[in-house]
């Protein structure tokens, strides 16, 4: 099988090296890719926006399954224009990949499937926007109503900062969410899902926040880890069963089948699983870990999903043992990055490339998140000793990573609110 991987982050870099493991895939190719996907796949240019670009690139590269990384292609329907053409497309339809591009259809979606979600209002008109903070909070969730890669989101007790940035949000002509304030540790569960059928990955827990212990402003991601040792056994049945199932068959229900990668975050509170949000795609930068520990060939697996037979993949079969994705960001990310730095030790195993390209054959960060380094053993703690020591040995001028990615699972300070 030949397999054409639309992207170029470390997710992508992840999704490359996991189907190279499987020796179904004959031949890889990825577009627009960056410096270390290149040595992984054949390395092509689009515009991955462009679903008559990539359907083009697909036929040029005789792809027999093409695999869409990111949310913004998704909603602009570009799954659909590649499947249009005959080509197998792992991704759901821009239909379907609502349930990420649009909160308020998500939201609708969860409202009928009977999903526990925040309670949420959306915000358009600036005269509304007092009147409407006053309602919520504290603590105060504010997030952008379109796709932000999780910068749009503020989450604060404070309600002149929660008030500033839906102000600057709605300045900037986009419509606001605001959000009751759900409690307990966050998970990240993704599924496969095909119509009414959903498998899930591993569960998985991302660090949002810059800095350690939670400080400082959101951003895409600063690291994960996998699996979650505080999640109780039975709790990813519940999360299939109770947001997973339903949501996926009101979208089978709505016309709007899913068919790809469908990611819910949830919080774990007292009450059970409540859904923060969902997306249409792989995470980042959870996918690094939950496919270092990927044993099923998941070449196999996309393919079966995207041809509407993942009923028949059976179980699926994982490394014994811990993953951890560290974040290698640029300086002055998640604000203004700076790009151009030399990057040097980037080329050992389990160093994954996002932000990165070669000029002059030197290998220079080339956006926020450079570089996603991803450590195993057979406990966090061995997970976690690999990723930091694979960390001393690259070098990227003003970069910056948080020391303390899992750390509060294996210091047993993470619990489920009773
Ligand atoms: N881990 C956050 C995201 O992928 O959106």
């Amino acid at each position: 099988m030949r397999v054409l991987v639309i992207g170029s982050g470390a997710r992508e870099h992840a999704l490359l090296l996991a189907l190279a493991r499987d020796p179904g895939v004959s031949a890889l190719m990825c577009a627009p890719g960056n410096a270390g996907i290149a040595e992984v796949a054949e390395q092509h240019s689009v515009d991955a926006s462009s679903g008559e670009a990539v359907t083009a690139l697909a036929k040029e590269v005789s792809a027999d399954l093409v695999v869409i990384g990111p949310e913004v292609p998704l909603v602009l329907g570009v799954a659909d224009a590649v499947r249009s053409a005959g080509i197998a497309c792992f991704g759901p339809s821009a239909d379907a990949a609502r349930i990420e591009g649009s909160k308020a259809f998500a939201k609708d979606v969860m409202a009928a499937a009977g999903v526990r979600t925040a309670h949420s209002e959306i915000v358009d008109n600036p005269a509304e926007l007092d009147a409407a903070i006053d309602r919520f909070g504290p603590n105060w969730v504010v997030k952008d109503d379109g796709l932000a890669a999780g910068k749009g989101v503020v989450v604060t007790t404070d309600r002149s900062v929660a008030r500033d940035h839906a102000a600057e949000l709605l300045e900037n002509g986009h419509p606001v969410l605001l959000e009751s304030f759900l409690d307990g540790p966050e998970v990240s569960l993704f599924c496969l899902v095909d119509g009414e059928t959903a498998v899930p990955l591993l569960p998985a827990q991302d660090h949002k926040r810059v800095g350690d212990a939670d400080t400082g402003p959101n951003t895409g991601g600063m690291g994960a880890y996998t699996p979650l040792p505080w999640l109780p056994a039975g709790a990813v049945d519940e999360i299939v069963n109770t947001v997973v199932k339903p949501v996926a068959a009101e979208l089978v229900k709505r016309g709007s089948s899913f068919s790809g990668l469908l990611y819910a975050g949830l919080a774990m509170g007292s009450n059970g699983p409540a859904v923060v949000e969902f997306n249409c795609r792989f995470g980042d930068p959870e996918t690094q870990a939950v496919l270092a520990l990927l044993e099923s060939p998941l070449g196999e697996l996309l393919n079966a999903t995207a041809t509407g037979t993942l009923g028949d993949v059976g179980e699926l079969h994982w490394r014994n043992g811990s993953a951890v994705t560290v974040v290698i960001a640029a300086e002055n990310y998640p604000a203004s990055p700076r790009t151009g730095d030399v990057i040097t030790g980037s080329d050992a195993e389990g160093v994954l490339h996002a932000g990165t390209k070669v000029v002059d054959g030197k290998i220079v960060s080339a956006g926020g998140r450079v570089l996603s380094v991803v450590g195993v053993g057979e406990d966090l703690t061995a997970a976690r000793d690999d990723a930091y020591a694979k960390i001393e040995a690259i070098k990227l001028p003003g970069s910056h990573f948080r020391t303390d990615i899992g750390l509060g699972a294996v210091e047993g300070k993470i619990s489920i609110p009773n």
